[in-house]
């Protein structure tokens, strides 16, 4: 590691961070680039969230991500917002201007859609509907993303019926007429015109139940997503590979949501390719 006494500063805040992958990712960066700086991980306690958003610029912070629980707070805590936290009413990335002024953008949507075109150039969201399983944050992360991009018709299922019809009806008011909300889990009939189905929930991570969804009705061309990296392949996934569907993994996403704030912090575009995946490989499966 390069530091000096000039080094560029950024990290996460959350509370807790001690599961947080973007030290391993973005010191990956700072090492690879050569860049003198370094990332760190900052515990912040909720009744200090603003003390540290106040406090970090004055110690030469360039800007920082926030993690759970922090982020919804964190967009009221900055001056300005892009459009995608707008949205998402969250902020996952704050850059420091010089003026001193905060800068809160969400990246997570992005980050999804740059991992599916990077791993899938030739998907057209357009070809079909997308069902989103879920109604967190994650699930409106990527429903924006994929309605921007032109899905026309997104279907949202999600275990508690009131959080998905909230969620329909946020989106409805930004992108009128594409949204359809279904029951949970959803119905056999809702597989068959799929484009892509996206794994927005905890279901399938370490410790929950697998996500059983019978997936003989999907489309051989559909892309079956799951949002959960640990494991990397999923129940799901798996399920999806063995019928010969194309697959796409939780890791890219976190990956490429980093990208802005690297670009910003670091200075440079970082590459996403599998030296950095690799890295965070490592850590998720040890080998030895
Ligand atoms: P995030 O912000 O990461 O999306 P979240 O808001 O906690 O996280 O969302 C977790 C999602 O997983 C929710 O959609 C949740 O469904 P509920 O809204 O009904 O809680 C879903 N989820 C978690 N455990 C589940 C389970 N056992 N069965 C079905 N859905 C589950």
């Amino acid at each position: 590691m390069l530091l000096s006494g000039k080094a560029r500063l950024a990290g996460v805040v959350g509370w807790p961070v001690a599961h947080s992958l973007s030290p391993r990712l973005h010191g990956h960066w700072f090492a690879r680039y050569r860049i003198d700086g370094a990332y760190v991980p900052l515990a912040v306690r909720p009744e200090d969230l603003e003390l540290a958003f106040r406090a970090l610029p004055r110690l030469g912070f360039l800007g920082w991500n926030v993690t759970i629980p922090h982020k919804e707070r964190a967009f009221a805590l900055v001056h300005r917002r892009d459009a995608a936290a707008e949205r998402m009413r969250a902020v996952n990335t704050v850059l420091v201007h010089q003026d001193g002024t905060l800068e809160g953008r969400n990246t997570d949507g992005a980050g999804f859609w740059a991992h599916l075109l990077a791993e899938y150039p030739d998907f057209d969201p357009r070809s079909g509907p997308t069902l989103v399983l879920g109604a967190g944050g994650a699930a409106r992360a990527v429903a924006c993303a994929l309605l921007d991009a032109g899905c026309p018709l997104l279907r949202l299922a999600n275990r508690t019926a009131a959080r998905a019809a909230a969620l329909a009806a946020d989106l409805d008011a930004l992108f009128p007429g594409r949204l359809a909300v279904l029951s949970w889990p959803p119905p056999a009939e809702a597989l068959g015109d799929l484009a892509l189905l996206v794994n927005a929930t905890s279901l399938g991570m370490e410790g929950q139940p697998p996500l059983a969804l019978d997936l003989a009705p999907l489309p051989q061309a559909a892309i079956v997503a799951d949002l959960v990296y640990v494991p990397l392949e999923t129940e799901l996934l798996r399920a999806a590979r063995a019928r010969g569907l194309r697959t796409l993994d939780g890791l890219g996403m976190l990956i490429h949501q980093a990208v802005p704030g690297f670009s910003f912090w670091g200075g440079r575009i970082p590459e996403v390719d599998a030296a950095v995946r690799d890295c965070l490989l490592e850590v998720l499966h040890p080998t030895g």
